[in-house]
């Protein structure tokens, strides 16, 4: 199987498995993600076809919701060794599946590969700006959270911009994915000074 087919079939199971998704990782955060590490990984030169394939096996699993860590390296690898992709490519891809989340904040592994930093960043940059907003209300909701509390120090949508998206941009591995995190984490600060002004009645 040639690349262009393997990456069509990758496409096609990861599609199928999360096309119902409605918590933020979705098919079209998939393809959003998939989109910008092509992006980034051209200006890197990274290999782009373990980029792409990263970028699509990414959330195959999901840690809030799996109980085995090792559940997305599993499924991408049994996959990928089925469309026969070299061992090589496969360990490069899983490394990327095990290592990519941010994991509420709690996973400091800093990537070691250049296509790695790729998707990671591709990833990041879909938690800032307006669809990073989008993305945390919707979490929020599917969560039963408030979307803000001035009383209190409950969770809700409002305090994870300062628990995680506000962190962000300082993470970024390459030169384009910070710039553009800057730019998207500018749009996260006007909107909340906006939104604090709008609870207070001043707009
Ligand atoms: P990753 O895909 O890196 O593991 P997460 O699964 O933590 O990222 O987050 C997926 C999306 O849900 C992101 O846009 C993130 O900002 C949002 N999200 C995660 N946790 C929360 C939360 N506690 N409140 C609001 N949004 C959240
Ligand atoms: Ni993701």
């Amino acid at each position: 199987m040639n690349k262009s087919e393997i990456l069509k079939k990758t496409r096609e199971f990861v599609r199928k498995k999360l096309e119902a998704e409605t918590t933020g990782h979705d098919w079209y955060h998939i393809e959003r993600v998939v989109r910008n590490a092509k992006l980034i990984g051209k200006k890197e030169k990274a290999d782009l076809f373990i980029v792409e394939l990263g970028a699509l096996l990414h959330d195959i699993a999901d840690w809030k919701f799996s109980k085995d860590p090792n559940e997305g390296t599993k499924i991408s690898t049994k996959l990928l060794k089925s469309l026969s992709v070299p061992k090589e490519i496969i360990d490069q891809v899983a490394y990327i599946v095990q290592n990519i989340s941010f994991k509420g904040g709690t996973n400091k592994h800093k990537m070691k590969t250049v296509e790695g930093g790729v998707v990671q960043d591709a990833d990041r940059l879909d938690a800032l700006g307006a669809i990073g907003i989008a993305r945390a209300f919707a979490y929020g909701g599917y969560k039963h959270r408030m979307i803000y509390d001035p009383n209190s120090k409950q969770e809700t949508s409002i305090k994870h911009f300062y628990d995680k998206l506000l962190w962000i941009t300082d993470l970024m591995n390459t030169k384009v994915g910070y710039k553009l995190a800057v730019q998207r984490e500018k749009f996260i600060k006007n909107f909340l000074n906006q939104f604090y002004k709008e609870w207070e009645g001043l707009m």
